[in-house]
């Protein structure tokens, strides 16, 4: 039976894809369906379930999101697994989705196995017939290579052979009604409901289901039956530390609204503020880490990049020593020297994203102790490797384009800036004028009009409003698949104005007064050359300048905190551009919520 024990080093993070578990007595089909459709935002290219009883165990799997495979609610039994996949290996088909079967074993994997193709050849030289391209279904021929040993012990055995890093969830018809699983450098957690245990890629997933959940160490194993639940780390019985479970089942709603991603919008005042409130508090630590520093370094991934940027100029002005922002991915291969000295801040939603992790996790190796992590998932893999957590309050974000937690993160960084100088009392007032600023959505919906269909759109700024106009791109590119470009305002005429032309759509930012002349000669620049201009800005006196086609008007709020309204009719934009196009913008393309490989 479970018993527990106070340990809870919750380390290493690669992972794609969603797998749920469920052992107990109910249906497993039903509970896995639920999981899984809470974690299709971890991928939704092809998804499948397998459910164990007393004649076997049986699978449906299918090209799509779980609600689109056939078949799923005829599985009957109570022990089971499934999976939703965000291809890495092998194309998008009804063969390389998991679960994967061979010989009554029966495997859903999260990762990547390195060494697949060595073990693909030596297993096909064994007499084993692969049916799929999948990295992953090695595991399954491996666990019947290992078919003498109990499931656990065939599970033990086969990690030892893999190079990677994996979430593995297996079963046998040979040890009915058990699930034996194990993790390194995937997130894998356990949830305890009322005499029912789930396995699950993340917190979320558990809500309405468990109480209480454990997330799994690297080389943790686990064995899930009927009578219980053992952990082991390696062959050692252990007691893992055990957390409530947020009961916050109301994230996986819509709430009568179309998207995930415009409830999402309609929710950054409340983000912002819980992101505030989290904060507070962490004034001393952060001042502790900062004595000294003689230089900051950001980085993250994609819209935590951005956030970066943002950090970038707002610490580069408040601390007066060199500040760098660095995407992630190519940081951590650059072979630059990071001094001991260094302040280092990551940001990551997730806290589970690959290029993000590997970095702070050889900064840690060196012995670097100024890392600050800003992340919206409490536990999550990051989390191990910093010297400070900086958690945001946007709660779960169940829509692929990341934006209350966007504008959390730079909430975050109005708040570091403030700690640092002592001020006080300015963003007191964000969650309000973010509130107003919400109503702009009428109007950010008439550009939206004007985007769909066009071939480029570019979105221009300066300064704090240059990291804004790169996420405005970002956004729109992501969830309408329109082309788009975000530039420094005064960049623009070193080469890429060469692509306006009559017509084409441009976004200009304008919160920032120090550089408002410079950013108006961008605009007059592009819109001489008849392009279609859309100003964003908080100063009324710019709504007539020549040229501007449209102007959003932003509540009236200083310059550091102006930049943080824009980010929202600037989501807006891409939101209604995206439906506008017959899009779904919850489900982009190709595209996965944690993309966690490297
Ligand atoms: C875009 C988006 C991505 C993520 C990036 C990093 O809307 O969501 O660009 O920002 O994949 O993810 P995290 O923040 O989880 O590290």
């Amino acid at each position: 039976m479970f018993r527990t024990h106070q340990r809870s080093d919750f380390r290493g993070g690669i992972t794609v894809c969603g797998i749920f578990g469920y052992v107990g007595g109910k249906s497993a089909a039903k509970e896995i369906v639920q999981g899984l459709q809470a974690l299709t935002y971890r991928g939704y290219d092809s998804a499948g379930v397998a459910v164990q009883n007393d004649y076997g165990t049986q699978i449906k799997k299918g090209v799509g999101a779980i609600s689109e495979i056939a078949g799923v609610a005829s599985l009957r039994g109570k022990v089971g697994v499934g999976h939703t996949r965000w291809a890495t290996h092998g194309e998008v088909s009804v063969n390389n989705a998991h679960p994967f079967s061979y010989g009554g074993y029966t495997v859903v994997h999260n990762g990547i196995i390195e060494n697949y193709a060595e073990l693909k050849r030596e297993l096909t030289a064994k007499g084993y017939v692969f049916q799929s391209q999948t990295d992953s279904e090695v595991i399954v021929m491996l666990l019947h290579f290992y078919r003498e040993y109990p499931l656990l012990t065939a599970l033990r055995k086969t990690v030892e052979r893999l190079t990677g890093s994996y979430a593995i969830v297996a079963l046998s018809d040979r040890d009915k009604g058990s699930i034996v699983c194990t993790r390194k450098n995937s997130p894998l957690i356990i949830g305890l409901g009322k005499e029912e245990t789930f396995i699950s890629s993340d917190v979320p997933a558990l809500y309405g289901k468990a109480y209480q959940y454990t997330p799994l160490n690297e080389g943790d194993f686990v064995w899930v039956h009927m009578g219980g639940i053992s952990f082991y780390h390696g062959e050692t019985e252990v007691f893992p530390k055990l957390y409530s479970v947020n009961e916050n089942a109301s994230c996986h709603e819509k709430r009568g609204y179309a998207h995930f991603m415009r409830k999402e919008i309609g929710e950054v005042p409340n983000a912002v503020n819980n992101t505030l409130t989290l904060l507070r508090g962490q004034e001393i630590a952060l001042k502790r880490v900062f004595s000294n520093a003689t230089r900051v370094l950001l980085t993250g991934c994609g819209t935590a990049f951005h956030a970066a940027v943002f950090g970038k100029y707002l610490l580069s002005r408040a601390l007066k020593i060199p500040t760098q922002a660095e995407v992630a991915s190519e940081l951590r291969y650059s072979g630059e020297k990071v001094e001991k000295s260094c302040v280092c801040i990551a940001i990551t939603q997730s806290g589970e994203t690959a290029d993000t992790l590997r970095l702070l996790q050889s900064l840690k190796k060196q012995g670097h102790k100024k890392l600050i992590v800003i992340t919206n998932t409490p536990r999550s893999s990051v989390t191990a490797f910093a010297d400070i957590t900086l958690l945001t309050g946007a709660g779960p974000e169940i829509g692929v384009a990341a934006t209350k937690s966007f504008t959390s993160q730079l909430a975050a960084f109005t708040f570091i800036v403030q700690a640092l100088s002592g001020e006080r009392g300015e963003f007191i007032t964000l969650p309000k004028l973010l509130t107003k600023t919400l109503q702009l959505e009428s109007e950010t919906k008439e550009i939206a009009r004007e985007l769909q269909g066009q071939k480029s759109v570019f979105f221009l700024g300066r300064d704090l409003d240059y990291p804004l106009a790169l996420e405005g791109s970002l956004k729109l590119k992501e969830v309408s698949y329109l082309f788009s470009d975000g530039y420094a305002a005064g960049e623009l005429k070193h080469g890429t104005l060469a692509l306006i032309e009559k017509g084409t759509p441009v976004i200009v930012c304008l919160t920032q007064p120090r550089l408002a002349e410079k950013t108006l000669n961008a605009l007059h620049e592009v819109s001489c050359r008849g392009a279609k201009v859309f100003l964003i800005t908080q100063y009324e006196k710019y709504s007539g300048v020549l040229g501007v086609e449209k102007c959003l008007l932003l509540p009236p709020s200083s310059p550091h905190l102006a930049p943080l309204l824009l980010s929202v009719p600037l989501q807006f934009l891409a939101y209604h551009t995206a439906v506008l196009m017959g899009r779904n913008p919850d489900r982009p393309r190709n595209l996965a919520k944690s993309v966690t490989v490297e």
